[in-house]
C-alpha cells in the first residue's frame, strides 16, 4: 500500500492524470454527453502537426537557450473565427517574417518563427461573469468555447466550437505552409517590404540599418549564396493550452518513438492563471513531448519556478522549457534577477523569453484597455539589461500583434493617442501592436541585440 502511494507521488504523471487535479478556467458545459461525443470525434481526426516538426522546434529552442538562435513569437491575444480570413493570416505572417528578417540581422543568428496562430482560440478571464447595464452573463472565454456576442444564448459554452476551432486551425496551418513553402517567405521579397517601411520619413532613423542589410544581401549574392534555397522557411504554430478537453483530445502517440505529442500545435504554453505545478494544466503538459512555455509574472517565487522545472523538465533537456517573463516595465529589473539566479543555480537549461505586453496593460481615460509602446519597449530593455548583467541568454520575444493598421496600443512613430484608439480598436481581448508598431519594435530590438 505504502509502496503504491510512493509510486503515485514519484512516478512521472501521465497526460491523462490531469483529470484528477484542480483545473482552473474551464467552461461549465451544460450537457456532458455532447462534450463526450465531440471529444470522441476529435480524437479520431488527423493530427494538425507532425511529431518530427515538433522535435525540430525543440532543437531550435535549445539553440535559443544558448544564444545560437533567437525566438520570435507573435500574433493575436485571441484569434477569432470571424477574422480567420486569408488576408488576416497573410498579413500576420508577413509582419512576423519582416520582423524576423530584421532580427536575424541584429542577432546574427537564425530566428525561430512562431505564430500565436492556428489555434489561439481559448482565453483565461479574471472573472467568470461579465456585467453590462445591469445584465450579468457568463464571460467570453474565446471562440473555441462561446461567442463574444453579449446574449445569454451566445455565452453558453458549446463543445461543437472545439470542432470549428480544429478545422480553422487546420486550414490556417495549410495556408501558412503554402506560403512558407511556396515562395512567399523569399528573403529578397521580405527585405523589399522592409525597405518600404523604412522609406516612410517617420521611420527614417532605421534607414542606415536597412542600408546595412542591403549591403549584406548584395555581399551574399556576390558570394554566390543560393537565394532560391532561402525561399522556404520553418514556421511554427503556438497557443495557450487552456481548454483541457480540446488539448487532451488532440494528444496522439508518435508511431516512430512511442512518445505522446499534443498535436494541436507545435508549441503550447500555460498562462499566469493556470500554471500551478500541482494543477491540471501542468499535469497534461508534463505528459507530452512538445516544447512548453510557462508565463512568469512578477510575484513568482524561485521555489514555484523550480517546482515547475521538476515537473516539466525533470531531466534538464535543452529546448523543452521556455520561461516567458511578463513582469511589467516598472518591476522587471527588480523581480527578474532572483528568478534567473535560481534557475542558473539549479542548472537545468531553460529558454528565457520576454512578453513585454501583459505586465503593462492599462485603461485609457476614455475607457480602452490599452498599452503604451514606450512602456512595452522599456520592459524589453529591462529584459536585455538583466540578462546582460547576469551573463545569461535573452532567448527571444513574445508579443501580441496583428498585420493590420489597428489602433489599440498608444504611441509609436505614428503617435497613436487616446482619441485615435476609437478609430480602429478591434481586439476581442488584449490590445495588439499594429503592423508599423511591430516593425518599429523589431528594428529597436535588433539594435539591442547588436550591442
Ligand atoms: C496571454 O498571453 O494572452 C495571456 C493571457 O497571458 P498571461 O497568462 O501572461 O496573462
Ligand atoms: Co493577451
Amino acid at each position: 500500500m505504502l509502496a503504491r502511494v510512493m509510486n503515485e507521488l514519484t512516478a512521472p504523471r501521465t497526460a491523462a492524470s490531469w483529470r484528477r487535479r484542480p483545473a482552473a478556467q474551464q467552461p461549465a458545459y451544460p450537457d456532458e454527453a455532447v462534450l463526450r461525443a465531440v471529444s470522441a470525434d476529435l480524437r479520431a481526426r488527423p493530427p494538425l502537426v507532425f511529431a518530427g516538426e515538433v522535435d525540430s522546434l525543440r532543437a531550435q529552442m535549445a539553440a535559443a537557450s544558448q544564444g545560437r538562435a533567437f525566438v520570435l513569437m507573435g500574433g493575436d491575444c485571441a484569434e477569432s473565427f470571424a477574422d480567420n480570413t486569408a488576408d488576416n493570416i497573410r498579413l500576420k505572417l508577413q509582419t512576423i517574417l519582416q520582423m524576423a528578417a530584421v532580427l536575424t540581422y541584429g542577432a546574427s543568428t537564425p530566428v525561430v518563427k512562431m505564430g500565436r496562430m492556428a489555434g489561439q482560440y481559448a482565453k483565461p478571464r479574471s472573472s467568470d461573469v461579465e456585467t453590462r447595464d445591469g445584465v450579468t452573463l457568463p464571460a467570453y472565454r474565446g471562440d473555441s468555447v462561446n461567442s463574444h456576442a453579449f446574449t445569454r444564448d451566445a455565452r453558453i459554452p458549446d463543445p461543437h466550437r472545439m470542432l470549428d476551432a480544429y478545422l480553422r486551425a487546420g486550414t490556417t496551418l495549410n495556408l501558412i505552409r503554402s506560403f512558407t513553402m511556396g515562395g512567399y517567405a523569399d528573403l529578397r521579397e521580405v527585405h523589399s517590404w522592409n525597405r518600404g517601411f523604412t522609406a516612410n520619413p517617420t521611420y527614417a532613423r532605421f534607414e542606415s540599418f536597412a542600408e546595412e542589410i542591403d549591403r549584406a544581401m548584395r555581399f551574399m549574392e556576390a558570394a554566390g549564396v543560393d537565394f532560391e534555397a532561402l525561399r522556404q522557411v520553418d514556421f511554427y504554430a503556438a497557443h495557450e493550452a487552456l481548454l483541457l478537453e480540446y488539448e487532451d483530445a488532440m494528444i496522439r502517440e508518435d508511431s516512430r518513438s512511442g512518445r505522446l505529442y499534443d498535436t494541436s500545435a507545435h508549441f503550447l504554453w500555460v498562462g499566469e492563471r493556470t500554471r500551478g505545478a500541482e494543477d491540471a494544466h501542468v499535469a497534461l503538459l508534463e505528459g507530452v513531448h512538445n516544447p512548453i512555455g510557462v508565463k512568469v509574472g512578477p510575484t513568482t517565487t524561485p521555489d514555484e519556478l523550480l517546482a515547475l522545472v521538476d515537473h516539466l523538465n525533470p531531466n534538464g533537456d535543452a529546448g523543452r522549457l521556455m520561461l516567458i517573463t511578463r513582469m511589467g516595465a516598472d518591476r522587471i529589473r527588480a523581480a527578474l534577477p532572483a528568478l534567473i539566479e535560481a534557475i542558473t543555480a539549479d542548472g537545468r537549461p531553460v529558454t528565457w523569453v520576454t512578453d513585454p505586453m501583459h505586465g503593462n496593460t492599462i485603461t485609457s481615460d476614455n475607457g480602452y484597455k490599452t498599452r503604451r509602446f514606450d512602456t512595452v519597449m522599456d520592459e524589453l530593455r529591462g529584459f536585455f539589461e538583466v540578462h546582460r548583467a547576469l551573463g545569461t541568454v535573452p532567448g527571444g520575444i513574445h508579443v501580441e500583434l496583428t498585420g493590420d493598421d489597428v489602433t489599440e496600443v498608444l504611441g509609436g512613430g505614428e503617435h497613436i493617442d487616446e482619441a485615435a484608439l476609437a478609430r480602429r480598436y478591434e481586439t476581442l481581448v488584449d490590445p495588439r501592436l499594429n503592423h508599423q508598431q511591430s516593425l518599429e519594435m523589431a528594428f529597436e530590438v535588433a539594435e539591442m541585440l547588436r550591442r
